[in-house]
């Protein structure tokens, strides 16, 4: 399909490491399932990631997680040639639209954010250690999305509430300047987050993730998948982490049955052997993808370059738009008008 006809979507990650079987199946699936029917924005919010990693050396890790989270993407499916990837610090119009978007929301809102307050606490900082960027996440999330002009969001449950802001500032900007922006709708995810393997400090009843030690990640080699995915928990009836891999991987349904069945029937090894079985099968043309692309030489940094470019072609647009609404535009335009009448009048002779 034509791009004019897609409707537009924007959704990403922050560049924190690699991905892991949790992305995999709340967002990867759905990205790939939609970039024919929509034309694709994939963010990697590096500067979302300073928000709560600012330093030095953590600035340093940067490239080695912006390749990796690339190296991911594009290892499940997802195509560079339909999707545009980029990096969000490469594209400096999305922080002006940012400050002009500050304008437009009380700090009360941003305050009272679970989301906001949950990086807070992980991150260490208390209510008066909360940096002016942390608060401003959700303002920041929202010029990336108004930035694209998207009309759909995929994104967990946890960034419900930004998406509602990115809403509420395009509703705000269009009464106060005229009409720029579409209003973007969220586009949840269903699938229920996936618990982290035993293994780590996590252990297996927090979700999966990658700061709690408890993931299994795109990129582990066959022998690391197998080892983590065995010490799956049994315990917790219905919901036990073991179950939910069965639910979440065993896709043939009458499989699904007789594992489950097993479960029931107190023989949880043979189950974790079935979820063993169904990762590796899924996890196989990832991982051989993911090889080929690494051993090209500069084939990711290509891509990422390639769609940064892109992306700051649209936010250009974008932001020179809400400047014009706005009448900050004009008021640059009308000073170098002036100053170009003079300098012609300086040229003409005075006699
Ligand atoms: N906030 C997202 C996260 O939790 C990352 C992100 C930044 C994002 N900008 C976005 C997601 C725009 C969707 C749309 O990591």
């Amino acid at each position: 399909m034509s791009d004019s006809t897609r409707p537009r979507l924007l959704t990403g990650d922050r560049p924190t490491g690699p991905l892991h079987l949790g992305h995999y199946v709340g967002s990867l699936e759905t990205r790939v399932a939609l970039q024919d029917s929509h034309e694709c924005f994939i963010i990697v919010a590096d500067l979302h990631t300073l928000t709560t990693r600012p330093r030095k050396d953590q600035v340093g890790e940067l490239p080695k997680h912006v390749r990796a989270v690339v190296l991911d993407l594009l290892s499940v499916g997802i195509d560079p040639k339909q999707s545009t990837i980029y990096l969000q610090s490469g594209v400096p119009a999305v922080y002006d639209l940012d400050v002009l978007l500050q304008m437009l929301i009380p700090t009360a809102r941003l305050r009272g954010l679970t989301s906001v307050r949950n990086m807070a606490t992980a991150a260490g900082m208390n209510e008066d250690s909360i940096t002016l960027g942390l608060l401003a996440y959700p303002v920041l999330q929202a010029a990336d999305i108004l930035m694209a002009r998207a009309q759909v969001v995929p994104v967990g449950k946890d960034n419900e509430e930004h998406v509602n802001i990115a809403r509420e500032l395009a509703s705000v900007f269009n009464d106060m300047y005229g009409e720029v922006f579409p209003i973007p709708e969220a586009r949840i995810s269903q699938t229920p987050a996936l618990p982290g393997v035993a293994a780590g400090l996590g252990g297996s009843h927090n979700k999966m993730s990658k700061s709690l030690g408890n993931a299994v990640f795109l990129s582990d080699t066959p022998d690391d998948v197998a080892r983590k995915l065995r010490t799956l928990d049994d315990e917790g009836g219905d919901g036990s982490p073991l179950r939910q891999f069965v639910d979440a991987f065993v896709r043939d349904t009458s499989d699904a049955a007789s594992i489950k069945a097993k479960l029931d029937g107190g023989e949880p090894d043979a189950a974790r052997e079935a979820v063993v079985e169904a990762v590796q099968a899924l996890l196989g043309p990832v991982r051989e993808r993911h090889d080929e692309l690494a051993r090209e030489q500069g084939m990711v940094e290509e891509i990422i370059v390639d769609g940064t470019i892109r992306a700051r072609e649209v936010a250009y647009q974008t932001l020179a738009q809400a400047r014009e609404a706005m009448g900050l535009e004009p008021l640059w335009a009308s000073l170098v008008d002036a100053t170009q009448q003079r300098a012609e009048a300086r040229k003409k002779p005075s006699y």
